[in-house]
């Protein structure tokens, strides 16, 4: 029987952010698809939880801080050539302009930018990343079309995600290096219960969205395989959209 274009059998992914939310969803549904995963992430026994939560074999997890030079070097060094990675680790932020310090903005470019990006170069650099192979980066709605109040310092970070991730698209494409992101809306993760928004604010605001509910996590994930399966084979420099229908409204 032919193989699906969306199978990841015997491909290596690298997802930071595994320890969590949307980063966790992604390792389990790449590896229920014949993936081998690199977990990432900062907290050693959430990484583990995804780990006992994957399929088939051939895992591993690699405990790296990405806003710590050391532990992005680290982690690079251990590293075979991969033929995916996911660029999902990120922090949320809730301030006001007159609140958006640069030291807060620094904290949430560093987790949500240049850190990721410091982490791709790197991996590049030092041959980390195999030809072909797909990048895809977790930006936000938030940066790009929805500029909810507060959410400047976050929203920033993440079009600068996106905006950079279309510059490494054109670059990499002569290398056989796809780069795409995607552009979740509002996600049930951890994420969103960590701020000050009440669980009765978010239900009235999920009710919004055309599809009347929030995103889960394997909804964005599905849309990482996508784009890291050669089903994607020709798209490159692309934002995908996952959000409920929400920008129709
Ligand atoms: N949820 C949403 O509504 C939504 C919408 C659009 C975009 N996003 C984006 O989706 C991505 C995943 O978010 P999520 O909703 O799944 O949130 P989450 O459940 O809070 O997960 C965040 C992940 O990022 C990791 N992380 C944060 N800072 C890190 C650092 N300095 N070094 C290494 N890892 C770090 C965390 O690792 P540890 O826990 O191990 O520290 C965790 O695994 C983020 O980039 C977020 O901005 C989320």
């Amino acid at each position: 029987m032919m193989q699906s274009p969306f199978s990841l059998t015997d491909k290596t992914i690298l997802v930071t952010g595994a320890s969590s939310g949307i980063g966790r969803a992604t390792a389990i549904e790449c590896s229920r698809l014949g993936a081998h995963l690199v977990l990432t992430g900062r907290n050693v026994g959430r990484l583990e939880e995804t780990l006992s939560m994957l399929a088939g074999d051939g895992h591993v997890v690699i405990a790296a801080d990405l806003t710590v030079e050391e532990d992005i070097d680290a982690l690079v060094e251990a590293l075979q050539p991969v033929d995916g990675l996911v660029l999902c680790s990120g922090m949320g932020m809730m301030t006001p302009v007159q609140f958006s310090t640069r030291k807060k903005l620094m904290e949430v470019f560093d987790t949500n930018f240049l850190y990721p990006v410091e982490l791709m170069r790197r991996m590049l650099k030092k041959k980390k990343v195999a030809s072909p192979a797909s990048i895809v980066a977790v930006a936000s709605m938030g940066g790009t079309h929805f500029f909810t109040v507060g959410n400047g310092a976050y929203g920033a970070s993440k079009a600068a995600l996106d905006s950079f991730m279309k510059f490494a698209a054109r670059e990499l494409a002569s290398k056989s290096i796809r780069v795409n992101t995607v552009l979740p809306a509002m996600i049930d993760t951890p994420l969103i219960h960590r701020g000050a928004v009440s669980d009765e604010d978010h239900a009235a605001d999920a009710l919004t969205y055309p599809l009347r509910r929030y995103g889960r996590p394997e909804e964005v994930a599905y849309a990482i395989i996508y784009l890291l399966s050669d089903a994607s084979a020709w798209t490159t420099g692309s934002s995908l959209i996952i959000d409920g229908g929400k920008s129709l409204v």
